[in-house]
């Protein structure tokens, strides 16, 4: 397998030109009656970051619409963009649920093949950081209060 082949189409397309790679303002917020919500991760040891964006119905909690900003590596900037789609049309407790072998599996364009190789794993784990750290800020909740659900890294 060359370098180039062990990432999946989707990721080389995702990461080209992701489709939900942005951000929204209290603007675009009130605009759609909806509530923003912005959470942002770190990993302080390499300095990748990224950025969540969400309009939130407050009626319904349904994720109206999700947008992001990396900077991270391609596989973060593919991860990130398939998790905000993953989170469109959820309530937030069922984004909550979105784990990053979730994401992983949403980037395969194969059932049995892995989107990308396993160390790049990690750069996964900051789109599932991310859910819950916008999950813990709507619900105006310390982080540590949300269920951990299982990951793959
Ligand atoms: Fe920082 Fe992968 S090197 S998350
Ligand atoms: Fe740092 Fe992928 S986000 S290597």
């Amino acid at each position: 397998l060359s370098l180039w082949e062990a990432y999946s189409q989707k990721v080389h397309d995702r990461m080209n030109n992701p489709a939900h790679r942005g951000s929204f303002t209290d603007k675009d917020a009130k605009a759609q009656n909806c509530k923003l919500v912005v959470a942002d991760f770190g990993d302080a040891s390499c300095g990748d970051s990224i950025q969540l964006f969400w309009l939130v119905d407050p009626r319904t909690d349904l994720i109206k619409d999700a947008r992001f900003l990396s900077f991270g590596c391609g596989t973060a900037i593919a991860s990130a963009d398939i998790m905000a789609e993953l989170t469109i049309g959820r309530t937030v407790d069922a984004a909550a649920q979105i784990t990053n072998l979730d994401v992983e599996k949403a980037l395969r364009d194969d059932p049995d093949t892995p989107a990308f190789p396993g160390q790049k794993m990690h750069c996964s784990v900051m789109a599932y950081d991310v859910i819950k750290r916008a999950v813990a800020k709507h619900k105006n909740i310390d982080i540590n209060e949300l269920e951990d659900q299982e990951m793959v890294c």
